[in-house]
């Protein structure tokens, strides 16, 4: 395919999209186009075909092919502690006024949400601010942190909690040394805080209903950018529901709350993307 899309090449990429929907059970229909069309260039190459009524073709024969075009068109790419300062910044701005409203209340549960964790990198960094900040109190408190992607294959590996040297080694020394162990395939982190993390598969775009309530902290980083505008919308209205009052919002670098929600968070840094939503709005 060239690189002018016609208006017959927007029609075939719309019955793709719809027949990824209805066939292969994954949902991309309010995904970036631009993203979208990119990389489902690379699997037409790969698989021979020229256009997108070929590809269809291959999707009927090889239905297979259905998992592999959503491994495409989602992108795993993580790291721990991905935006240092954001997580600096979760623990200067966040955690002490949580943990103190935890001993006000006398309530022992602390609920984290990352809502599309790749591998794991940015549940366990999570768990690794947690058990730092929390020090000997650590065990005051009942932790979960829930970890959710579409990407199946991902979710397995984020579940081993096994990484090569290079993802790991970067970190500061005080950290490897403290929350990972030294094997031969690579760096395992260490099971008091795999055991903060709960995996499991949801979809952020199939549902208007939060598998998870009462949340203190929802972590939407880096996902938001493949989305159109209004399913950022409907994703949004969701992870705000599925916060407790109070409750925090971070979302990625590059990525901000939708004009309806900005009126309903409080900003608490804009630069790291932290936004709370408090007693006082009109949510009803
Ligand atoms: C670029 S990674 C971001 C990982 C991590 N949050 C971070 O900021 O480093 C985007 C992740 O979103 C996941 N994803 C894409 N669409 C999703 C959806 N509809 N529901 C849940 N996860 C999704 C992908 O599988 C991928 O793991």
């Amino acid at each position: 395919m060239g690189n002018t899309v016609t208006e017959s090449d927007t029609i075939a990429l719309d019955l793709l999209l719809e027949k990824m929907y209805l066939d292969g059970r994954h949902d991309f229909r309010e995904y970036k186009r631009g993203t979208v069309i990119r990389r489902l260039e690379r699997r037409l190459q790969a698989t021979a075909a020229k256009t997108y009524l070929d590809y269809m073709r291959f999707l009927d024969a090889h239905p297979e092919e259905y998992q592999r075009l959503s491994d495409y068109l989602t992108i795993q790419v993580s790291s721990f502690f991905r935006s240092t300062y954001a997580f600096q910044q979760v623990a200067r701005l966040v955690l002490p006024e949580l943990v103190s409203g935890k001993r006000d209340q006398r309530q022992q549960s602390l609920r984290f949400w990352s809502t599309a964790c790749a591998r794991g990198e940015e549940p366990y960094s999570i768990a690794i601010l947690l058990a730092q900040f929390l020090g000997h109190r650590l065990s005051d408190f009942d932790i979960s942190i829930y970890a959710t992607d579409i990407s199946r294959h991902a979710l397995l590996e984020a579940e081993a909690g096994l990484y090569p040297p290079k993802d790991v080694e970067v970190l500061p020394p005080v950290i490897l040394e403290s929350y990972f162990t030294r094997h031969s395939e690579g760096y395992a982190v260490n099971n008091d805080i795999r055991q903060m993390v709960n995996f499991s598969y949801f979809d952020l775009v199939s549902t208007i209903v939060s598998p998870f309530t009462s949340l203190d902290c929802v972590f939407c980083c880096n996902i938001l950018i493949y989305l159109q505008k209004q399913l950022q919308e409907r994703v949004l209205e969701m992870l705000y529901d599925s916060l407790a009052t109070p409750g925090y919002l971070i979302l990625g670098e590059v990525e901000r709350p939708t004009s309806s929600l900005r009126e309903r968070l409080e900003c608490l840094d804009a630069k790291a993307k932290i936004y709370k939503k408090s007693g006082g709005d009109n949510d009803g």
